[in-house]
């Protein structure tokens, strides 16, 4: 068996390991895919909440990691401080970094996190606590790592030999720690030897699709077709498409999902073909408090990216546009969720209660942290 490792999309770079601050914030600057392979460093929260806002690190997982960090990169800046300093600027930056994107509860369920612990946590110094801050925020971005690897476990028999999967946006190994949701099975059943094919939407207007989805499948040695969005309902009549595998930004309660913008049209398409469709999410992207998809709020992206997305006017200038960011797939149309614990089948409203309330217990930090006393 060959294993499969995609990029380290965000992680946090030591200046003196063991210990974690002073540290900062390394990612894959998204934007610039397919073109160049390109990383941003900072340990700023503003530089972190525009490369959040626009796109440079992006799909709800990452971005979760991403403010995490933000919240203990904060927390390390104001040192030397009071104890009470420190606690003060990481809830500064998570009210910063909580008004960067709306729809992905990653980004609020991460800052939470950060801030319960920085209220409980017994760290004697304000060192300690923003070494602690640190440590946390790297427990983010690992167990995202073992969650995608688990959802690859859950989701590969799902999967046959030789069968093609189309799949919307981008939830590889860029949208999380690595590894992916939606592309977890993928990775999966390469590590097998089996093969698997991927139609990858374009995912208009950014093209996550085809910059991203694409860019990171042919890394890995895994055969991608681009098509554009408006192809999937006659490449699905051709009977080209086995499954649809797609991530989630938000899975309110009663198991309505959503995703990046035109998913739920590929949802439909799936169900009038009878593809089985997938939503492939961990726990932290499910939002209990949330009842169904009508309360999920959907970001509204700026019109230039619809008009002139990548440099060249694609419509009138002064063109009324209404641009979306994401929409909601309705349960009905889900045939199965995936998550780090399993599959999750319909009625939806009961088992993921009993997953998300299970959530997995914090593992120790891989990344050269001291012990936990
Ligand atoms: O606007 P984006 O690129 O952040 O949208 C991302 C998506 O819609 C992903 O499919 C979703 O966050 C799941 S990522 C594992």
């Amino acid at each position: 068996m060959r294993r499969m490792t995609t990029l380290r999309t965000i992680e946090w770079i030591s200046e003196s390991p063991p210990a974690l601050i002073p540290g900062h914030v390394r990612l894959i600057d998204q934007t610039q895919l397919p073109e160049t392979l390109a990383y941003l460093d900072t340990a700023d929260v503003e530089v972190l909440r525009e490369a959040i806002r626009m796109l440079r690190v992006r799909g709800a997982p990452a971005i979760g990691i991403a403010a995490a960090m933000g919240v203990a990169a904060a927390a390390q800046a104001v040192l030397p401080a009071s104890r009470e300093a420190v606690l003060a600027a990481a809830d500064a930056a998570a009210a910063r970094l909580a008004g960067a994107r709306p729809t992905a509860v990653n980004l609020f369920w991460a800052l939470e996190r950060m801030q319960r612990l920085a209220r409980t946590c017994d760290a004697p110094t304000a060192q300690a606590l923003a070494e602690r801050l640190a440590r946390e925020a790297c427990a983010v971005r690992d167990e995202d790592a073992a969650m995608c690897r688990a959802i690859g476990g859950h989701g590969l028999p799902l999967l046959r030999d030789g069968c093609t999967v189309l799949t919307h946006c981008n939830a590889g190994g860029l949208a999380t720690a690595e590894f992916g949701t939606a592309l977890a099975p993928v990775y999966a059943a390469a590590e097998q030897g089996l093969s698997v094919r991927v139609f990858a939407d374009e995912t208009r207007p950014l093209l996550q699709g085809s910059r991203l989805t694409a860019w990171e499948l042919m890394q890995a040695g895994i055969p991608v077709t681009v098509i554009t969005d408006g192809m999937a309902a006659q490449v699905m009549k051709e009977g080209r498409i086995d499954a649809v595998l797609v991530g989630a930004d938000r899975i309110a309660a009663n198991g309505d999902a959503a995703n990046k913008i035109g998913t739920y049209g590929t949802a439909v398409l799936a169900r009038h073909h009878r593809i089985p469709f997938y939503v492939l999410a961990p726990t932290s992207t499910i939002d209990l408090r949330t009842p169904g998809g009508d309360g999920i709020p959907i970001e509204e992206r700026d019109r230039e990216e619809v008009i002139r997305g990548f440099g060249r006017l694609t419509a009138p200038e002064s063109v009324a546009v209404y641009s979306p960011a994401f929409d909601v797939t309705p349960a009905p149309l889900v045939t199965a969720i995936v998550c780090e614990k399993g599959i999750v089948r319909p009625p939806y409203e009961e088992a993921l209660r009993l997953v998300a309330e299970r959530r997995p217990r914090p593992i120790p930090p891989t990344t050269g942290a001291p012990p936990a006393r």
